[in-house]
């Protein structure tokens, strides 16, 4: 095989490993939502029976989500095998074959964390942290993706103000996401129930730990991450090749903002509490891209 080829495989490879990847964090999120995280009571077996050779005619109810989130998630699994052994024999930067081997790591840790929670009857620690290294593995297929395009490779990468400040910006979303995700394993989404008035007031004039978390990831959270946000597309407004950054993370701000006070006013509906965490995922993955390629951006050559 030609070394185009080869490296036309990768990227398409990585592509479609970063994008069913996003898709799956809709699919995993569903299953929360729904209820249906023990609707498949047992690890890694499913009734019993090997989980390939489940009949899917006998899906049903909760079984649909939990059940395709698995095999979803396998597949995934298994694309990162075929992508790991791919780049280790393809790929000559030594950082990709590192970074592939960490997607690796991660996905079996993520499968791993999967199963511990089923077994432990999901423990908000084991279900967040499930939730968390969702989001990391998501970050390294992005990088991964990026790391194979022809332009990429043409330019050395060189940290500058933009590419700090995206990166500053991805921890603190990554933050929110955690509290986001300790929150709803908790069953703490609704511990304000109201939008933007917290019950009565402004702020609530009685404590618990939900409402805590809840008041952290609604209004602290969502405050500091937007206006973070608004800086940064300011900034990279007035550097005009990094314009279409700035109005997709524009775009996606607003969309996720908007998705969560419709979480809340719909009373989690299932998919709107799901688009709301695979959009948390886009968000924290658009502003790793910025990071990425606004340091390719500063015109160095490799
Ligand atoms: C702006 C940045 C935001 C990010 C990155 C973000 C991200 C997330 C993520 C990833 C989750 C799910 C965590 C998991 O289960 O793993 C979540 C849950 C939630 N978020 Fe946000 N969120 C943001 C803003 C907001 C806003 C503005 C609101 C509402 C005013 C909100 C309301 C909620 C609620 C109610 C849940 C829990 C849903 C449930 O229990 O099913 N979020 N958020």
């Amino acid at each position: 095989m030609s070394s185009t080829v080869q490296q036309k495989t990768l990227a398409v490879l990585a592509t479609v490993i970063c994008l069913l990847t996003l898709c799956l964090l809709f699919v995993g999120a569903m299953v929360t939502s729904t209820g249906s995280g023990l609707s498949v009571p047992d690890w890694p077996t499913t009734f019993g029976q090997n989980m390939y050779a489940y009949p899917l005619s006998e899906m049903r109810g909760g079984v649909v989500y939990e059940h395709s989130h698995r095999l979803f998630a396998s597949a995934i699994g298994f694309l990162t095998i075929v992508l790991t052994l791919t780049v280790w024999l393809w790929e000559s930067r030594r950082w990709v074959k590192y970074l592939a081997l960490t997607e690796l790591l991660l996905v079996c840790l993520q499968g791993l964390l999967g199963g511990l929670t089923v077994k432990f009857k999901l423990p908000v620690a084991v279900s967040s942290a499930h939730a968390g290294v969702a989001e990391l593995f998501f970050c390294g297929s992005i990088w991964l993706m990026w790391s194979m395009t022809a332009s990429w490779k043409k330019n050395a990468w060189k940290t500058n103000a933009h590419s700090r400040g995206a990166f500053a910006l991805a921890t603190l979303v990554y933050v929110q996401i955690l509290v986001g995700a300790v929150m709803r394993h908790s069953y703490a989404g609704l511990a304000i129930p109201t939008f933007p008035r917290a019950f009565d007031g402004w702020i609530p004039s009685f404590w618990s730990q939900g409402i805590f978390l809840n008041f952290l990831h609604t209004r602290i959270g969502a405050l500091m991450v937007s206006i973070g946000s608004l800086i940064l597309i300011s900034s990279l407004l007035r550097k005009s090749i990094a314009n279409k950054f700035a109005w997709m993370l524009f775009g996606v701000l607003a969309v996720q903002v908007v998705l969560g006070v419709l979480t809340i006013w719909t009373v989690k509906v299932p998919w709107i509490a799901s688009l709301h965490l695979a959009c948390g995922a886009l968000l924290f993955g658009t502003l790793i891209t910025i990071a990425l390629w606004s340091g390719k951006q500063d015109g160095a050559t490799a």
